[in-house]
């Protein structure tokens, strides 16, 4: 590989480099998905705790029925940003996505912070959504009459301090995914099709008990008291525009979209298997935007028969679709919501596991952290031990720290490489317009430059103290980033991989 000698941080890595093209290496990662198959990784990672549980909190607390439009608007927030992914994952097929991307077209700094957040937003909600499968098991085993004896309930099913079933799902699916990509497909396929029946069924039950009263003059609901929503950083501006900012009305339809944002995340990890995927300049595009547009069709039918069951201020927050069921006297339904978040959440743990593998894999195949993580296990052709490795960091992490109370930051990471993204097509077609393209933005740069508002939109309606735990990680990489990322990177001089290039020959 011959690369500039440059020390510089804001070294680009070139596309052909990059992609491949310059020393037509080949990949290592098995390639086992088809455009089908990235619908099911979509639909596997967005269906959980968002939706189970997230939206009935938000309707509840802060948007009223009016969470159907907190579903709208940040539905559209998402596939703006889904078209600018696509664009981008059509020129440079790589595993990392986001992260590789702004490594060609910004640098290599961005593309440390890029690569910085997904690690936050990916390893935190592995153990985000552990704990809250946990707190389903438990009520799903109780359903069915298993009673646990003294020395083992307080243990299980716990939003915080040590929890057992978090630990042991968490390794299962690690040691899955582990073994190979083709392994962790066919128990997607299982999962997502079990939980799409059981999906389906809360849609065609809930609106046999769907009652217009529920609704009618409610969305947007009254304006309340304010709430969780008050220190939000926008708070003066959306309190200027729709009147005092608190709970409910209009203010609490947006102040609740970054919330349900939470139920979104994931599309985006579609992009990173791009590596192990069968003609990805293509399937990656339509695999992403097809699952977004399918999740958004669901949540917003599951968001409609909720808060048409039970008016919202009887909307119950822990359990709320549920106990929604509960109400209308639907009480087998209930048992079948919890097993469909049961199965919801094993599957978003999965494909989050692998999305995390590959952004890691990525940085470390480039030097920006330990080459050693993105050795490849022969046998199963996937970086094995990288997954083994993150899985018991995301144990470790739910185990010791109150995580349920950090899904914001989760949001945070994630669209805050979706603003990269957004301006990255826009750059992108000025600085390498003759790259071929598989799939391009319409209405470029109006649509990624809406996306990139979208996503300052979502980021400004998140807790100041969001931002400051967001800070206060930045701040933590950017020192790692100076200290062992830059004198390792595969583009830097002093590096012993200097040259070596990012795909083994
Ligand atoms: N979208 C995923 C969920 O809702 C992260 O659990």
């Amino acid at each position: 590989m011959s690369l500039d000698r440059s020390t510089s941080i804001f070294r680009r890595l070139p596309a052909e480099e990059a992609s491949g093209l310059r020393t037509t290496a080949r990949h290592e990662l098995a390639r086992v998905y088809k455009s089908r198959d990235l619908v099911v990784l979509g639909l596997g990672v967005m269906i959980g705790a968002g939706i189970f549980s997230i939206a009935g909190r938000q309707a509840a607390t802060v948007a009223g029925p009016g969470v159907i439009l907190s579903f709208l608007i940040a539905g559209i927030a998402m596939l703006l940003a889904a078209l600018c992914y696509a664009e981008l994952s059509s020129t440079l097929p790589v595993s990392g996505s986001a992260y590789t991307y702004t490594f060609v077209i910004f640098g290599e700094v961005f593309a440390w912070i890029i690569g910085w957040s997904l690690i936050l937003e990916m390893q935190l909600a592995i153990s985000v959504v552990a704990r809250a499968w946990s707190i389903y098991f438990a009520q799903t085993l109780t359903d069915l009459g298993v009673t646990f004896p003294d020395w083992l309930a307080w243990m299980v099913g716990k939003p915080e301090g040590f929890d057992l079933p978090m630990l042991l799902i968490i390794c299962l699916l690690a040691l899955i995914v582990s073994a190979g990509a083709r392994i962790g497909l066919r128990a997607l396929y299982v999962i997502v099709s079990a939980k799409l029946l059981a999906i389906g069924a809360i849609i065609v039950v809930g609106a046999l008990h769907f009652d217009q009263a529920n609704i009618d003059g409610k969305i947007p609901a009254p304006p309340g008291p304010a709430a969780q929503s008050a220190d939000l950083l926008h708070t003066t501006i959306i309190g200027a525009a729709f009147g005092e900012p608190g709970s409910f009305g209009w203010f609490g339809i947006f102040a609740a979209a970054p919330a349900i944002a939470f139920a979104y995340i994931g599309w985006d990890i579609v992009a990173t298997a791009a590596e192990e995927t069968n003609d990805a300049a293509r399937s990656i595009p339509t695999g992403v935007i097809r699952g977004l547009v399918l999740a958004t069709v669901l949540f917003i039918s599951v968001a409609v028969v909720m808060v048409g069951m039970v008016p919202y201020d009887q909307i119950d927050q822990g359990a709320p679709l549920a106990n929604a069921f509960r109400h209308v006297g639907e009480g087998t339904m209930a048992h079948v919501v919890n097993l469909g978040a049961v199965l919801g959440l094993t599957s978003v743990i999965l494909v989050l596991l692998v999305g995390l593998t590959r952004v890691v894999f990525s940085m470390a195949r480039d030097g920006l952290l330990p080459r050693g993580l993105s050795v490849i296990n022969r046998r199963y052709r996937s970086p094995s031990r990288l997954t083994l490795i993150i899985g018991a960091v995301a144990i470790v992490l739910g185990e010791t720290v109150p995580v349920l109370t950090l899904e914001p930051l989760v949001v945070m990471g994630t669209v805050f490489a979706f603003m990269f993204v957004a301006a990255g097509v826009i750059v992108m077609r000025r600085a390498m317009p003759d790259l071929p393209r598989g799939f391009r933005v319409p209405w470029s740069p109006v649509v990624p430059a809406l996306a990139v508002l979208a996503s300052v939109w979502l980021l400004m309606n998140l807790q100041v103290v969001t931002w400051l735990y967001f800070a206060a990680w930045m701040a933590f990489g950017l020192i790692v980033y100076l200290l062992y990322s830059r004198p390792n990177s595969i583009l830097d001089p002093r590096s012993r991989h200097f040259g070596q290039g990012r795909h083994r020959r």
